[in-house]
């Protein structure tokens, strides 16, 4: 197996699990703003964090890849609102299909994990998107707020870490499969 780990990655976490997923599966990781040309490998797992509901780098990564039915693809997203919530992982995935082609789309294989957020090393940027955020969030009325939007009030100015490196256990086992 030809095999490469993507990720992209802001303040760690995901560079974190990547790190991990690489260590454990003997999958060499890069930075998406290092990878190589994507021909030739037939394992791709694309790691990102959310942003806004982008995935960081993705389009990027894989806007141009052409599908291939002898590839593996897989992609996982790395956010602070928790994937066990269907609410949320709906959000992530109608995010994440409209950043990529409908045929890679369709036959990606897709995780969400859990990451974090230290507020207190967030950029001017980020942290004022954040303020923003969390202002229009608390114009709403509570029972209106998504489960994401409850996620975000709930760290708010924190800092938080959902890091689980148990989490990549289905991931080595789609990995180990084949
Ligand atoms: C400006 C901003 C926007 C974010 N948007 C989302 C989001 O849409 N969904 C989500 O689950 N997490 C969101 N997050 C949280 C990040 O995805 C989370 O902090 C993640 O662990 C960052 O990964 P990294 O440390 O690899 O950069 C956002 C964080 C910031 C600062």
């Amino acid at each position: 197996m030809k095999g490469i780990i993507i990720y992209g990655s802001r303040y760690g976490s995901t560079e974190k699990y990547a790190s991990e997923l690489s260590s454990r599966t003997d999958i060499p990781a890069v930075n998406y703003k290092s990878s190589p040309r994507l021909t030739g490998f037939d394992t791709i797992v694309y790691m990102g964090a959310l942003y806004a509901g982008g995935i960081m780098g993705l389009r990027k990564t894989l806007g141009a890849l052409t599908p291939d039915s002898g590839r593996r693809l897989i992609i996982v997203t790395v956010g602070l609102a928790d994937p066990q919530i269907p609410e949320n992982r709906e959000s992530i995935l109608s995010s994440l299909r409209s950043q990529l082609p409908p045929e890679l789309f369709q036959t990606a294989q897709i995780f969400h994990l859990r990451g974090g957020i230290d507020y207190g090393r967030l950029s001017l940027g980020h942290r004022t998107a954040m303020a923003l955020l969390n202002k229009s969030i608390n114009l709403r009325p509570r029972k209106s707020w998504s489960a994401e939007d409850q996620a975000i009030q709930d760290t708010y100015g924190k800092k938080v870490d959902f890091v689980d490196f148990n989490t990549l256990i289905p991931i080595i086992d789609v990995l180990g499969s084949r």
